[in-house]
């Protein structure tokens, strides 16, 4: 059973709740994907290095599911971030939407999957122009002599044939991050709203947060 919050908050010219912040959230981070405009097709996701420093990347949002609150996004399985999130699954990931001056905080637990089921289906619908990338014969982020383009030269700006990308597949990635509490921030003149979302109990719980 989930909390229902009584009040509301004034946002511009609409009352909204806290449990319709939490699902309009989800509801846009759902969309997000299959939307050609939407802020939400890439984030930043933070990281913490074996070392314990911080450090944070943009990748895109390929799949949102509203129910169990998870989010994946693909990468090359030699990446440093796959290092840091097999020493520590715990991973921050932050959404802006310019026009509607929200921002998003999620702290996630994560997942790789390399050769289960979920990378095999991913694999599967990803295009030739992003198989290109894990076409690369060096590890991401790895020195070079020269300018490198993350995938044989001889490739220039052809696309592999769906044949040649397939060399591609044992270096993909997906990485599951299952959101455990968000973080809403919306802006505004009128007055800004901050609402905090904890998944991580049996039921969820909403609470205002001053900004
Ligand atoms: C707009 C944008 C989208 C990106 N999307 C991805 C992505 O989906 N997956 C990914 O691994 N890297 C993506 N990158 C590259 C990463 O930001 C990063 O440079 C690269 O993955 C190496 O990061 P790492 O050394 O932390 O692993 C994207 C970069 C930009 C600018």
């Amino acid at each position: 059973m989930e909390s229902t919050p009584k009040s509301t908050v004034r946002t511009g010219i609409m009352d909204y709740s806290l449990t319709d912040l939490d699902r309009d959230s989800w509801q846009q981070l759902h969309t997000a994907p299959s939307q050609k405009d939407s802020y939400f097709k890439t984030f930043t996701m933070a990281t913490t290095t074996p070392d314990g420093a911080p450090d944070a990347r943009m990748v895109v949002l390929r799949q949102v599911d509203e129910t169990s609150r998870t989010l994946w996004f693909h990468t090359d399985v030699r990446a440093q971030k796959v290092t840091h999130l097999h020493r520590n699954p715990q991973a921050v990931l932050l959404f802006w939407d310019e026009k509607e001056q929200v921002q998003l905080r999620c702290r996630v637990s994560t997942t790789i999957h390399t050769t289960d089921a979920m990378a095999n289906e991913q694999w599967a619908s990803t295009w030739e122009g992003s198989r290109k990338m894990y076409l690369s014969e060096h590890e991401p982020g790895s020195s070079q002599l020269e300018p490198y383009p993350g995938f044989p030269a001889y490739f220039g700006e052809k696309l592999p044939t769906r044949d040649e990308s397939e060399a591609g597949r044992t270096n993909f990635a997906v990485v599951e991050c299952r959101v455990l509490e968000m973080d809403y921030l919306h802006l505004s003149r009128a007055g800004q709203t901050r609402a905090r979302f904890d998944y991580g109990g049996e039921t969820v719980s909403r609470q205002w947060l001053a900004p």
